[in-house]
C-alpha cells in the first residue's frame, strides 16, 4: 500500500459541478464478484469491476490461491473458476492492504474451504475488529487464532468441515453477515444468520444467481450447504458511495447540474438519497433498470437550499458509508443535523466521527461529538488544513467542502483515495472541481 502521508489535495473554492460523471463500480459487489466467481465450477466475465487497491487486493489473494484471471481492459476481466474446492494454500501471508471486506469475507471463504492460510493487512486494516468474525467461525468449528485483542493478523487452520449455526449478530454487518454465509456455503447443515438492522444484500443476491439456496425471512437469512456455484457473466453498476461525494459536491454549490448514470441503487444501500432529500436535496432518479440482480438508475443531481435534520437511526444502516459526505452537506445546510446510532462508524478505515469532527472544527464548522454520532450546526465553511487520518472517504468529502470554502482547503493524507475510486481527482476536475494534487 501506497505511504498515504505523502499526498495531499489542494482546491480553489468556487464553481460548480456539471455534466455526466462516470462513477466506478460498486466496491463490495466487486469483492464479492471476485471471490464468489473463484470458486464457481467455469469462466465468470465481470464487468464494470472496480479496479482500486482494495479489490485488486482480493484479487491477488486469489491469484496466489490458484485462480486465473483474464484482464480485457480495466474493467472487464474473466474469472477462471476454480470450484468450491479448488482453492489452494498460500505459500505466503495474504495482505489485503486496507481493506476490511477482503479480510472479513476472505476469512469466512477461507475457512470453510479449509486453506492454512495467516491473513494481514495495513496499519489501519490491523487495529479493525475481527472477533467479530472469529467468534462465530469458531463456532462453526473454525480453527483460527489471532493475537491479543483479536485483531489482524490472524491465522487458520485446516480443520475438516464446519457446522452450520444459528447465528444472532451483534451489529448489523454485511461483512459479518457475509463471512459467515460463505463459510456455510461449505458446512454440513444449514447457516441462519439473524440481522438487527437489513444490512447490504449484494451477498445473497449474488449467491442466488450463481445458484446456491438462500432465503431471507424478516431479518433472518438462511444459507443451505452448497455442492457447487454456476459461472455466470455478472455486470456491476456504479458505487453509490462514490456516487455520493459528487451529490453533495453538486447540491452545495450554485448553479451545479450533475448526472451520475448507472448508479447501484439497491433499497440496502441508498439511504443517502433519502437522507439528502429530506434535508431538501434536488435529486432524481431516473431511468430505473436492473443488471445482474441489481436495481439501478441514472442520478441527476441539482444546487439545492439544505437544511439540518435528525437523521433517523434506522436509516443509518443503509448509509454507512456516505456520513462523511452527508456530514458535508449539513456543515452547509441551514440549522442543525444530529446523526446518532453509528457507533459503527468509530470502527471503519479511521473513526469517522473523531476525523469527521476535527476537519469540521478545522474549518471552522461548529460540531458537538457523542459516542454514537455528532451533531453539526450548518455555517460557512471557512479556509484551512485538514488531515483525512488515511481514510479515502474523509478525504473525499472533505475536497468536495472546498467548493464552498472562503479560501483554500488542504486536505492531507489522500493516496487512499485509490482504494475506492481511482481516477477521483480527474473526474472531479472534468467536472468543475478546482482541484490539484501534490505531488502531481
Ligand atoms: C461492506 C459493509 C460495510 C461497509 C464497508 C463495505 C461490505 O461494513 O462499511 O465499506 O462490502 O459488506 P460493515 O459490514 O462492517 O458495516
Amino acid at each position: 500500500m501506497s505511504d498515504s502521508r505523502g499526498l495531499t489535495y489542494h482546491v480553489t473554492p468556487g464553481g460548480s459541478l456539471h455534466g455526466s460523471v462516470h462513477i466506478p463500480g460498486d466496491k463490495s459487489i466487486s469483492h464479492r464478484a471476485l471471490m464468489l466467481a473463484a470458486v464457481t465450477d467455469g469462466d465468470c466475465r465481470l464487468t464494470g469491476f472496480l479496479a482500486g487497491e482494495d479489490t485488486l487486493a482480493t484479487r491477488n489473494a486469489l491469484v496466489v490461491m490458484g485462480v486465473g484471471f483474464d484482464q480485457t481492459d480495466e474493467t472487464s476481466l474473466t474469472v477462471h473458476g476454480v470450484g468450491l474446492h479448488g482453492l489452494v494454500d498460500p505459500e505466503a501471508p495474504l495482505d489485503l492492504g486496507n481493506s476490511g471486506t477482503s479480510a472479513r469475507l476472505m476469512t469466512g471463504l477461507l475457512s470453510g474451504a479449509g486453506i492454512n492460510c495467516e491473513i494481514t493487512g495495513d496499519a489501519s486494516l490491523r487495529r479493525r475488529p475481527m472477533a467479530r468474525v472469529i467468534e462465530p467461525l469458531q463456532s462453526m468449528g473454525a480453527d483460527i487464532t489471532a493475537g491479543d485483542g483479536q485483531t489482524l493478523p490472524i491465522r487458520i487452520r485446516q480443520s475438516g468441515r464446519l457446522q452450520g449455526i444459528r447465528y444472532q449478530m451483534p451489529v448489523a454487518s454485511a461483512q459479518l453477515k457475509s463471512c459467515l454465509l460463505l463459510a456455510g456455503m461449505y458446512a454440513s447443515s444449514p447457516t441462519c444468520i439473524e440481522q438487527p438492522a437489513l444490512s447490504r444484500d449484494h451477498t445473497e443476491r449474488m449467491l442466488t444467481a450463481l445458484g446456491a439456496d438462500v432465503t431471507v425471512e424478516n431479518n433472518i437469512v438462511c444459507i443451505q450447504p452448497v455442492t457447487s456455484l454456476q459461472p455466470k457473466e455478472i455486470h456491476i453498476p456504479a458505487d453509490i458511495s462514490s456516487a455520493a461525494f459528487f451529490m453533495v459536491g453538486a447540491l452545495i454549490s450554485p448553479g451545479s447540474d450533475v448526472t451520475l448514470p448507472g448508479v447501484g441503487i439497491n433499497p440496502t444501500r441508498d439511504a443517502v438519497i433519502g437522507i439528502l432529500q429530506s434535508m431538501g436535496g434536488r435529486i432524481e432518479i431516473n431511468n430505473e433498470r436492473e443488471i445482474s440482480g441489481e436495481p439501478v438508475a441514472d442520478i441527476r443531481v441539482l444546487a439545492s437550499d439544505l437544511h439540518g435534520i435528525d437523521i433517523p437511526p434506522s436509516r443509518v444502516p443503509n448509509a454507512i458509508d456516505e456520513f462523511p459526505a452527508i456530514l458535508i452537506a449539513a456543515a452547509v445546510a441551514d440549522g442543525r443535523t444530529r446523526l446518532s446510532g453509528a457507533a459503527e462508524l468509530r470502527v471503519k478505515e479511521s473513526d469517522r466521527i473523531a476525523s469527521m469532527s476535527d476537519g469540521l472544527s478545522r474549518l471552522g464548522i461548529q460540531n458537538r461529538v457523542f459516542d454514537d454520532g455528532m451533531e453539526v450546526e450548518g455555517g460557512v465553511i471557512q479556509a484551512g488544513e485538514v488531515d483525512s487520518y488515511g481514510d479515502h472517504r474523509v478525504a473525499m468529502a472533505f475536497a468536495m467542502a472546498g467548493l464552498v470554502a472562503t479560501g483554500p482547503v488542504m486536505v492531507r493524507d489522500c493516496a487512499n483515495v485509490a482504494t475506492s475510486f481511482p481516477g477521483f481527482l480527474e473526474r472531479a476536475q472534468a467536472a468543475g472541481l478546482s482541484i490539484r494534487r501534490d505531488p502531481p
